[in-house]
């Protein structure tokens, strides 16, 4: 048996055709009707509103200091010496921000009237910017406040390049980039169990804003996969080490956490089924 992801199994034009129709049913039901001009969803604002309302915080002393994010926020480097769970808060703070630039770049560029609501590509942009919001709520649960920040301007060159590439070759680096994030996510999820297991309301709270960009993120992936023949699946398969080496050399963070090896074993696995088989809400395309 061939040890290949099953992302980078070709899909049958049937299984393609198929794919996006369930897809798009499940982005309407998680999502709601997009309002591209405000960047939001209808059922998504629900979910944020019910969260807002009922705020969870941490008890006790700042398990990290602020003045410390802030200051680490900014550096592509984290200063010497500081400790998991800073290293986990300055992760989480950088971790969309690439996805987050290149679709703001987008939106400035492309003529949002004319976006529809039976293309995904639609959905998959607002939930980017849902993404910032969920990773900014996720950090206040330890009491800090993350900023918007572009990413390092080697990725911000790759993101805004996208734009520019023709679609056959975007959704190449799109794939492989999503399938980083994916990883990089669930990654992170995990970790809140080693640290915040000490106060359960607050690690749920995390848990359930985790589980609101996992779902997101590998739908994303499978709609990048619909988007590619048997070749360049091929060559995304080829390409990925490199995008993840790529992406992750910006984010020291994750490397001090997991180290290079895990966090590169888990990239290439490309299990992203595996990433959000606990949550109900996951979409697992079934072909038949
Ligand atoms: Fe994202
Ligand atoms: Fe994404």
């Amino acid at each position: 048996m061939s040890s290949k992801p099953d992302i980078f199994t070709p899909l049958s034009p049937v299984q393609k055709d198929q794919f996006l129709e369930d897809y798009l049913a499940h982005l309407r039901r998680r999502d709601g009707e997009p309002d591209v001009a405000n960047r939001r969803f209808s059922v998504r604002e629900q979910f944020f509103r019910e969260f807002e309302e009922h705020p969870v915080r941490r008890s006790g002393p700042l398990v990290v200091d602020p003045a410390v994010f802030r200051r680490n926020e900014q550096k592509y480097h984290p200063e010497v010496g500081v400790d998991e769970v800073t290293l986990w808060a300055l992760a989480v703070a950088k971790t969309n921000r690439a996805e987050r630039d290149g679709v703001d770049y987008a939106l400035a560029r492309i003529d949002t009237e004319k976006m529809s609501d039976r293309d995904p590509y639609t959905y998959i942009l607002i939930e980017e910017f849902y993404h910032t919001r969920v990773l900014k709520d996720a950090l206040s649960v330890l009491g800090l406040e993350m900023r918007d920040l572009p990413p390092p301007r080697t990725t911000q060159f790759l993101t805004h390049s996208l734009f520019y590439f023709p679609k056959p070759i975007s959704h190449l680096m799109v794939l492989c980039a999503e399938i980083v994030g994916a990883t990089g996510f669930r990654l992170l999820a995990d970790k809140t169990h080693e640290l915040f297991a000490d106060q359960p309301e607050s690690l749920t709270r995390i848990d359930e804003l985790f589980q609101q960009i996992l779902v997101d993120e590998v739908g994303h992936v499978h709609y990048a996969r619909s988007q590619l023949g048997p070749a360049r699946l091929k060559i995304a398969e080829k390409m990925l080490p490199f995008v993840g080496r790529y992406l992750l050399r910006d984010i020291p963070e994750f490397e001090l956490l997991f180290g290079r090896q895990k966090m590169m074993e888990s990239v290439l696995q490309a299990d992203v089924d595996s990433a959000v088989a606990q949550y109900a809400d996951r979409f697992t395309p079934i072909y038949r």
